[in-house]
């Protein structure tokens, strides 16, 4: 295996574990590239956390730091982004990036399910496109809480991916191609459960912001969520045949060369406060 994105090939991200999979090294550079995707959804995101200089903030499966970092240009020159992650790879490009910035960041390897802080070190506390991958989202949300302030806000955000809606011809093809691809993934529905988790922990003020991803690019889209692949797979298991599987990716394919591929999704971003 050489390419993250054989991995969706095995039916598992291997997000849960970074550090243990065969191809630990590409991970980052596929996180980066999602930054890069995705960009426009996180500034959006950063604006929710409603920053301030001199602000400790805290951003947990925080991969390459690609948020911790925009987060510590929020809250400089006298406050404090701090990123933690389960995987040592991710942590060392991390570090890297943060190191070559002199932005006031720093990171550390920990499991979300038990935070190594004291109860309210942070104003803050976000996490995103983690849930999704956890052992136990509720015990996530239960952490992010403690550590937080009272008074402090905390933010989840999650793709939904019940919600990947992409043009296609078949359309019973379509449904049940998505219908079950994405339980390769944990939690596939944690983004819209997130609310009843902030209300159950005693979040107050939640709200939930619906950001948009719209993808019309094909390959992009393949990488994000495994699209290219899927039906092949899934006929592979029996809920279609391999000819609706190759004519379904000859549409998207078609749809890709003249320009009409069209996919949209959803980040689902949770957020309120922790009562004081
Ligand atoms: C899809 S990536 C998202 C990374 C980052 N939040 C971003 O938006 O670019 C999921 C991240 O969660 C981390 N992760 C997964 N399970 C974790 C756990 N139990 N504790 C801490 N980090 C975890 C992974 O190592 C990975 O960096």
């Amino acid at each position: 295996m050489t390419s993250i994105f054989d991995q969706f090939e095995q039916r598992e991200t291997g997000f849960d574990d970074v550090d243990k999979t065969s191809i630990s090294g590409a991970f980052p550079e596929y996180l980066e590239r999602m930054a890069t995707d995705l960009a426009a959804v996180k500034r959006s995101m950063h604006g929710l956390l409603q920053a301030r200089p001199g602000q400790r903030i805290l951003d947990v499966g925080c991969g390459t730091g690609v948020d911790v970092l925009a987060i510590a240009e929020l809250v400089s020159p006298d406050g404090w982004a701090v990123g933690m992650d389960n995987s040592q790879v991710m942590v060392d490009a991390a570090r890297g990036q943060a190191a070559e910035r002199g932005l006031p960041a720093e990171f550390t390897v920990g499991d979300a399910h038990e935070l190594a802080f004291p109860d309210a070190t942070f104003d803050t506390a976000r996490t995103e496109r983690v849930l999704q991958h956890v052992a136990d989202p509720s015990r996530v949300v239960a952490e992010l809480l403690r550590v937080t302030k009272p008074g402090g806000r905390v933010l989840a955000a999650d793709l939904d991916h019940g919600m990947w809606a992409p043009d296609a011809t078949d359309r019973e093809t379509t449904r049940t191609v998505l219908a079950r691809w994405f339980d390769y993934i944990a939690n596939p529905w944690i983004a819209r459960q997130v609310p009843g988790l902030f209300r159950s922990a005693g979040v107050e003020d939640i709200q939930v912001t619906v950001l948009p991803v719209i993808m019309t690019d094909l390959e992009a889209a393949d990488a994000m969520t495994g699209l290219g692949r899927a039906a092949k797979l899934i006929a592979a298991e029996g809920s279609i045949t391999a000819e609706q599987a190759q004519a379904w990716d000859d549409d998207l394919r078609s749809r890709q060369a003249d320009g009409s591929f069209f996919m949209c999704g959803a980040m689902l971003v949770t957020h309120g406060r922790v009562p004081a």
